[in-house]
C-alpha cells in the first residue's frame, strides 16, 4: 500500500497527542446489546498500538442510518462498553462529537486513555462531507488515522474531509490488512485464480463481474442472480428472482466470459422462500413455472468445491442461495467449508464482508479463513476497481 500507516509515524509522534481514530463500529444491536463484536475486535489492535505508545486515543464513528439528527436508537454509548470489556480497560464516552465540551473533553484525557465519541451521523454535514463538520471533527485531535475499512467507500466528513483539516493522516492496521489481502488478491494472486460470486442480483455485482473477469481463471456464479443468467440462456426460471432489464446484459456476459464463467448445474427449488414447503431438486433448465430456486444444487455444490479445492486464491462474495433459511442454506455452507479446507492446504482464501461473511460466522468458520473482510459495500467497490475516498484522502508515502 502506497498510503503512510501508523507504524511510519515515530513513538514521539505519538506520545502525548490526542488521535483521532475513525473506526468502523456499525455494529448490529439488539436494544443497547451488541450482537457481533468482530469490527470492535478488528479495530482493537489499533487501538492497542496507540494507547500503548501513550497517545490519547478519541475514537469516531457512525452506527446505522439515522436521519440526519440525533436518535437514542443509534447512540455508540453501548459500544463503548463492549470496547471496555474487550480491552479490559475503561472506555469513556461523550455524548457529543463536536463543540467545546467534546474537545475539552478530549483535552482532558491522559496519556493512553480512551475516549469513544456519539455516532458521527447524528450531525447531518457527515454524509455531505461538509467542510465546517470536518473542521470541527479535526478539532478533536493533533493528527488522523483511519481504521474504518467498512466506510472507506463513504466520502464522508469523518472519513474524508477531516483528513483536510488534520495531518499527518495515516492508515491504521485493519485498513492496512483489508487493503493487503484483497489487493494482493487482485494485484498478484497465486493461481488458479477462482472467485465465487453470489447474491440476489446481477446488477449489485455487474462492475465487480466485469472487474475479476479479465483476472480470474473461473468465476462460479450462484445465488438468485443465477437466474438472470439462466433466462438469458433460455431456460424456465419459474417465480425465481430474474432482473428483467439485465438479462440481455447477462447473456453478452456469458458470451464475453466464455469457459471462465461458471453457473449452477441444478437448483433446490420450492413454492416457498421460508422453508415451510417441500423442496426438490432440478437440472437448471428444469425449474418447475410454479418454483423459484433458492439454492443452488447438490451438483452444483460438488463442483464449485472441487474448483475451490483446485485453487491457490479464492475471493467469494455474496451467499448461494437463502442461507437465512433452512435448508437453502446448503450451499452457501458448501462453500464457506471448501474454503476452509482450501485454506487448510495453504491457499489464500478471503470472503467479502456482508452476508458472505455472515454466514462463515453462522457456520463458526471465520477462523478457518485467511481473511474475512469486515467490509459489504468497501469491499465491493475496492474489487470492482473503484478509489475508496477513505483511503485516497490519506497521506502518500
Ligand atoms: C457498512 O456496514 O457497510 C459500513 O459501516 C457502511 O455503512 P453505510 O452503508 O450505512 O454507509
Amino acid at each position: 500500500m502506497n498510503k503512510k500507516n501508523i507504524r511510519d509515524l515515530a513513538d514521539t509522534e505519538l506520545a502525548h497527542k490526542r488521535v483521532v481514530v475513525r473506526v468502523d463500529f456499525n455494529v448490529p444491536l439488539d436494544g443497547d446489546r451488541v450482537t457481533d463484536d468482530t469490527r470492535v475486535r478488528a479495530a482493537l489492535p489499533t487501538i492497542e498500538y496507540l494507547a500503548s505508545r501513550g497517545a490519547r486515543v478519541v475514537l469516531l464513528s457512525h452506527l446505522g442510518r439515522p436521519k440526519g439528527g440525533p436518535d437514542p436508537k443509534y447512540t455508540l454509548a453501548p459500544v463503548a462498553k463492549t470496547l471496555a470489556e474487550l480491552q479490559k480497560r475503561p472506555v469513556a464516552f461523550c455524548p457529543v462529537a463536536t463543540g467545546p465540551d467534546a474537545v475539552a473533553r478530549t483535552k482532558a484525557l491522559a496519556d493512553g486513555e480512551i475516549l469513544l465519541m456519539e455516532n458521527t451521523r447524528f450531525y447531518p454535514g457527515e454524509e455531505k462531507n461538509d467542510e465546517a463538520l470536518s473542521r470541527e471533527f479535526a478539532a478533536l485531535g493533533d493528527l488522523y488515522v483511519n481504521d474504518a475499512f467498512g466506510s472507506a467507500h463513504r466520502a464522508h466528513s469523518s472519513t474524508a474531509g477531516i483528513t483536510q483539516f488534520l495531518r499527518p493522516s495515516v492508515a491504521g492496521f485493519l485498513m492496512e490488512k483489508e487493503l493487503d489481502y484483497l489487493g494482493k488478491a487482485i494485484a498478484e494472486p497465486q493461481r488458479p485464480f477462482v472467485a465465487i460470486l453470489g447474491g440476489s442480483k446481477v446488477s449489485g455485482k455487474i462492475d465487480v463481474i466485469e472487474a475479476l473477469l479479465p483476472k480470474v481463471d473461473g468465476l462460479l456464479i450462484g445465488g438468485a442472480m443465477a437466474c438472470t443468467f439462466f433466462k438469458a440462456m433460455g431456460f424456465e426460471t419459474g417465480t425465481s428472482l430474474v432482473e428483467a432489464d439485465r438479462v440481455e446484459l447477462a447473456s453478452d456476459l456469458v458470451e464475453r466470459a466464455g469457459y471462465r464463467l461458471t453457473l449452477p448445474h441444478d437448483a433446490t427449488v420450492s413454492t416457498r422462500i421460508d422453508g415451510t414447503a417441500p423442496t426438490a431438486v432440478v437440472k437448471r433448465d428444469a425449474i418447475p413455472a410454479d418454483q423459484a430456486m433458492f439454492d443452488i444444487g447438490p451438483e452444483t455444490m460438488a463442483s464449485y468445491a472441487r474448483a475451490i479445492a483446485s485453487a491457490k486464491t479464492v475471493l467469494w462474495n455474496g451467499p448461494m442461495g437463502v442461507f437465512e433459511t433452512k435448508p437453502f442454506d446448503a450451499g452457501t455452507l458448501a462453500v464457506a467449508r471448501a474454503m476452509a479446507e482450501a485454506t487448510k492446504r495453504g491457499a489464500t482464501t478471503i470472503v467479502g464482508g456482508g452476508d458472505s461473511a455472515a454466514a462463515v460466522a453462522e457456520a463458526g468458520l471465520e477462523t478457518a479463513m485467511s481473511h474475512v473482510s469486515t467490509g459489504g459495500g468497501a469491499s465491493l467497490e475496492f474489487l470492482e476497481g473503484k478509489v475508496l475516498p477513505g483511503v485516497a484522502a490519506l497521506d502518500d508515502r
